[in-house]
């Protein structure tokens, strides 16, 4: 079974991706590398998701090879940037019912994949 199957789908992916950008919206730190409208941004983070997850591959559809460390290095992610992301996701994610182990599973994703994200180091 997939982590897609496991969560119950993209409604579960939906609510994640609309939490996390909420707390984004009012965080300082991440709100002004993002374009003003953030509806694009939700859509692309939740098909990547569940793409990635084991779900439907509508994300390389509609844009291609997710190549995720070149598109974002026109953003500059240092710690501070990296931490305020994981940070969001982490506590977006707790906010759904879903098991210790399947959070388990995604939040370590999260964590490793923002650090390979990070283009500035200090
Ligand atoms: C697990 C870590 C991350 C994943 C899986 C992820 C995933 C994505 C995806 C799929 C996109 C859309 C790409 C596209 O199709 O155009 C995106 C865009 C973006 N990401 Fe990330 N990202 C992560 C970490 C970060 C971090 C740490 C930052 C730091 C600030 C960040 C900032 C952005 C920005 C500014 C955009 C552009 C939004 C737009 O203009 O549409 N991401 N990310």
């Amino acid at each position: 079974m997939t982590i897609y199957e496991a969560v119950g789908g993209a409604e579960t992916f939906e609510r994640l991706v609309e939490g996390f950008y909420a707390a984004v919206a009012g965080d300082p730190v991440l709100r002004p590398l993002y374009p003003e409208d953030l509806s694009a941004p939700r859509r692309h983070l939740t098909l990547f998701l569940m793409q990635y997850f084991g779900g439907p591959s509508t994300y390389s559809e509609e844009r291609g090879h997710p190549q995720l460390r070149a598109r974002h290095l026109p953003f500059v992610i240092g710690r501070a940037e990296r931490d305020a992301w994981v940070r969001h996701m982490s506590e977006a994610l707790d906010t759904l019912d879903l098991s210790e182990l399947v959070k388990g599973q995604m939040r370590s994703y999260f964590d490793g994949a923002a650090t390979f994200l990070v283009n500035r180091p200090e």
